[in-house]
């Protein structure tokens, strides 16, 4: 029978989000119906809402989430009622080119539920990310359900579901830190102050935090930073090279992503040092650099999709380092709010009030 429950739907571009009635099918083959505890707010909701995604609405948003498998599809073995999962965006297929010739990570076939979820008069929902949990339930592809230890707390696990991932796999997957390296972090949101904790566990030495706002330095320092740069009164580029012995960092990553922190990090690292963009350009911003710099200084330059994480992989790992005190996931919750609280929660990420404002769901 298929179920009634609660959800955050964006019906029109730029207007407030509401909770409406959704229709949530029993799961199919290959599917699984998820209990959601806990959904953190990322900006991409947001991006949604504003039809910068693209104009499938009416979208169900929400998608950093965990939550206990209610039901699964007829098929379904990995998964089964009552595991406690972090849904994710990455069910890889396993047959595509990318997967083939192993690096799942670029999957181009992700996994989704096949049958759409839907309001009460049976207009189809876009679930943000192919997750849609700002809901009560969610029907997702069994793949897309990565159990970890029950002991965490939901509302800290549910984050590694998208933007903690992605700035913790920055540093440690796509920039690859090595013990002993110097890393400088541009923009210190969840993702950039996720990159940092990743540059702790990797055993950077030096961890230069990088923003506009005294309030995500002070964060910054908590999750590891050893030194933090007001970026709106000191020179980045040149206070990375003096914290650094002149040299400039191992790998700097851009987590805010415009022309102007690109063009920093670019000249924050040391010679053959590596970049890793992980904040999303919008479609017009453009970058000239001279192609000499380019070539001249060596390394690499590198992009950052959900920190190139494999779920199954490294989901497990990180609940286990933060079960063990090593990660501090519940430094990114700065709140949680309940199900209706999704409009104010963008204004507050808006203001730059919160790491993350997590809905709970009791
Ligand atoms: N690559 C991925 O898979 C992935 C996943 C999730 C989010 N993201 C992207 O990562 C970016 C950051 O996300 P977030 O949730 O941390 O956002 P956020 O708004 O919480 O953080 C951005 C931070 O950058 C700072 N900032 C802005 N301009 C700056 C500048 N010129 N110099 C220094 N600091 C500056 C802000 O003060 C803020 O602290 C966004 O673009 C988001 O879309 C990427
Ligand atoms: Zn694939
Ligand atoms: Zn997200």
């Amino acid at each position: 029978m298929a179920q009634e429950v609660r959800g955050v739907v964006a019906r029109a571009k730029g207007e407030p989000v509401q909770v409406e009635t959704i229709i949530v099918p029993d799961p199919g083959p290959g599917e699984a119906v998820v209990r959601i505890q806990a959904c953190g707010v990322c900006h991409t909701d947001l991006h949604y809402r504003d039809g910068g995604i693209n104009d499938e609405f009416p979208f169900l948003l929400g998608h950093e989430a965990a939550g206990t498998v209610e039901s699964v599809g007829p098929d379904v073995t990995d998964v089964a009622p009552g595991d406690f999962v972090v849904l994710n965006w990455r069910a890889v297929c396993g047959t595509c080119r990318s997967c083939k010739r192993g690096r799942p990570w670029y999957c181009f076939a992700t996994h989704n539920a096949s049958q759409p979820m839907t309001l009460a008069d049976g207009t189809p929902l876009t679930p943000a990310l192919g997750i849609g949990s700002f809901a009560e339930k969610t029907l997702v592809a069994a793949g897309q359900c990565t159990k970890v230890d029950p002991a965490a707390s939901a509302a800290a696990a549910g984050l590694l579901g998208c933007g903690v991932m992605a700035g913790l796999g920055a540093a440690l997957n796509t920039g690859k830190v090595q013990r002993g390296d110097s890393v400088a972090v541009i923009g210190c949101g969840g993702v950039g102050n996720a990159a940092v904790a990743g540059a702790r566990l990797a055993g950077a030495t030096t961890i230069i935090a990088v923003d506009l706002d005294e309030r995500k330095l002070e964060q910054a320092r908590g999750l590891g930073a050893t030194h933090t740069v007001q970026a709106g009164s000191a020179d980045v580029v040149q206070s990375v090279q003096e914290l650094t012995g002149g040299f400039g960092a191992d790998v700097v990553i851009d987590a805010v992503g415009r022309p102007e922190t690109y063009r920093q990090a670019f000249y924050a690292r040391d010679l053959a040092g590596t970049v890793v963009l992980v904040g999303v350009p919008t479609p017009e911003m453009r970058l000239e650099l001279p192609l000499l710099d380019v070539f001249g200084r060596g390394g690499s330059l590198k992009s950052s999709w959900y920190g190139d994480c494999l779920p199954e992989r490294d989901f497990p790992v990180l609940i286990d380092l933060y079960l063990q005190g090593r990660l501090d996931l519940d430094a990114f919750v700065s709140e949680t709010i309940g199900v209706d609280g999704v409009e104010e929660a963008f204004e507050k990420m808006h203001r730059g009030d919160v790491l993350r404002s997590v809905v709970v769901f009791p």
